[in-house]
């Protein structure tokens, strides 16, 4: 019951250390508050420069697919065929999703070394003699060898190298057999072949599906991966059909291949 004693000079140092307490704490919390978003905008500028990186790339390499496709008129539209082709049995294959990306820009650069190959050998139009033929198949090597030190393009140029090797061992450049051959190059051999059956050529008209279907079955095991061949051949016609519609209506000269490797992009990104 003692009166109650209050010393004003201890209370208003109270306050104002409480105050001054409670003022740094506001300060820390804006700091931080001003941090994430200083850290959110240059997270976004950083993304805005990596997409930016990522479209000057596309652009490259579909100009690269453009100008091989135009160096060689009688596979017009090859290569951006071939590529859907070899995308959509390897993703039928299952297990290769970190090997998509390498499988279509290895089909999509597969004759890039053909760019370095003489009009006189790459556009005659009879048979070769074998001395132009060894020419023609440095295209391998040259591509190769073109692409191999691009570090986003290195396992694409395993594919470069082995896109003529065959699972008997009777392609070239090394002679590789079966699984010694990069898995990316089996689906393209696949792909390949249907391709240029079902093209037209100089010298005939494309030979139906079912004609490709079956020289495919007959060199499974053979000329051909098997389980490739296998996962080929069970794919509907209905899919090869769709793919040849979309890529006759891009003309050479359009960018729309830019669509083609847009696809690719979503396509190796997560959760796509
Ligand atoms: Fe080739």
């Amino acid at each position: 019951m003692k009166p109650f004693q209050v010393d004003a000079s201890v209370v208003s140092t109270s306050l104002a250390r409480a105050l001054h307490k409670k003022r740094l704490e506001q300060e820390v919390e804006n700091y931080r508050h001003h941090l994430e978003e200083m850290v959110a905008e240059q997270t976004q500028q950083l993304r805005e420069a990596l997409r930016e990186v990522e479209r000057s790339y596309e652009h490259t390499l579909e100009a690269l697919g453009v100008a091989i496709d135009l160096r060689d008129s009688s596979t017009a539209g090859h290569s951006r065929r071939v590529f859907l082709y070899s995308i959509e049995i390897g993703k039928a294959m299952g297990g290769l999703e970190h090997e998509l990306k390498n499988i279509a820009m290895g089909a999509w650069l597969h004759d890039i070394g053909k760019l370095a190959i003489p009009d006189a050998i790459l556009l005659k139009p009879g048979s070769l003699t074998d001395e132009e033929r060894q020419v023609m198949q440095r295209h391998v090597q040259i591509g190769y060898d073109l692409v191999k030190g691009i570090p986003f393009l290195s396992n694409a140029a395993e594919i470069i190298l082995g896109h003529h090797e065959r699972c008997d061992g009777s392609g070239y450049p090394r002679g590789l057999k079966a699984e010694e051959i990069p898995v990316g190059a089996r689906i393209f051999a696949v792909a390949d072949t249907f391709d240029a059956m079902t093209s037209d050529r100089p010298y005939r008209r494309a030979l139906p599906f079912a004609a490709s279907r079956e020289v495919i079955e007959r060199g499974a095991g053979k000329q051909y991966d098997a389980h490739v061949a296998r996962v080929f051949l069970s794919t509907p016609d209905e899919t090869w059909q769709e793919i040849r519609r979309e890529t006759a209506a891009i003309q050479v000269f359009s960018v729309a291949a830019a669509d083609d490797i847009q696809a690719l992009s979503r396509l190796v990104k997560p959760g796509s």
